[in-house]
């Protein structure tokens, strides 16, 4: 199905991998991050052929959320597809974690994916699809208890919509182990470098490996998919 399609947090490494690949699908791109330079990417995917707006916006508001619902309004025509991406991380041994770094990543990560949602549900097509951007570590991580609550909580949520939503509109999740993106590029070399010695795959994900999943996801050929979190963790998940 062609028509809109949200990317959240489309500045960044996965997001704007996810747009690029929605918009090779044939989808009309909304990107949207609090990072003005999201307006360069809507720029540099035009270039490429395709149709791309953007809005920069913090969707831990609720202007944040309005914002978006009129930018989509503007664009005219119903969504297709919604990509929850934005994310941080604040990492710190849970000991020593402050509660204010636990509500910010609950959320940019969780709440505002919740109220991105629901703000923008009543101008979805019949037949959309959402695809939340959960991770390996909803099943669990050290030094990241807030971040492992967000996921796993993104899980839950995802589990609830698509049961509420079936079946006009699928909900589902992804939950990639590491990508290489400024994320982890932020990450001390020697730990990055401990971690990916972790993977089964005997690599670190791409970009194009999670973009190629949600594209599917959100596609018609995942129509009988709803309410499932799938791996993209180059075997991490089974791995000790
Ligand atoms: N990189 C990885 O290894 C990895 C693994 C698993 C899951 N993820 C998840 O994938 C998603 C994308 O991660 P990434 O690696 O591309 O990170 P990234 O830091 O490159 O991109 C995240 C984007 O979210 C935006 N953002 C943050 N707070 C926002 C807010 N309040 N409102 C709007 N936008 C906001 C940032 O500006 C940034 O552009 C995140 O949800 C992350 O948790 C990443």
């Amino acid at each position: 199905m062609s028509g809109q399609a949200i990317v959240t947090g489309a500045a960044g490494g996965l997001g704007r991998q996810i747009a690029a690949r929605l918009g090779e699908a044939g989808h009309r791109l909304l990107l949207v991050d609090l990072d003005q330079a999201v307006a360069e990417t809507a720029c540099e995917l035009q270039n490429t052929g395709a149709s791309a707006g953007a809005v920069v916006a913090d969707l831990t508001h609720d202007d944040g959320a309005a914002a978006v619902a009129t930018a989509v309004r503007e664009q005219g025509g119903s969504i297709a597809v919604l990509v929850n991406n934005a994310g941080i991380t604040r990492d710190a041994r849970v000991k020593n974690m402050e509660e204010a770094d636990f509500a910010a990543v609950i959320a940019v990560n969780l709440v505002a994916a919740m109220r991105l949602t629901l703000a923008l549900e009543p101008l979805f097509a019949d037949g959309g699809a959402i695809v939340n951007m959960s991770s390996r570590a909803s099943l669990g991580n050290f030094g990241q208890a807030n971040y492992v609550t967000s996921k796993s909580g993104l899980v839950g949520f995802t589990r609830a919509l698509a049961l509420r939503w079936a079946p006009r509109i699928r909900v589902n999740a992804v939950a990639p182990s590491l990508v290489d993106t400024p994320m982890t590029q932020a990450m001390p070399p020697e730990v990055l470098e401990k971690l990916v010695a972790r993977i089964p795959a005997g690599r670190i994900g791409t970009p194009e490996d999670v973009a190629e999943l949600v594209s599917f996801l959100s596609s018609p050929e995942a129509g009988y998919v709803t309410g499932q979190v799938v791996l993209a963790c180059g075997g991490r998940s089974l791995a000790a």
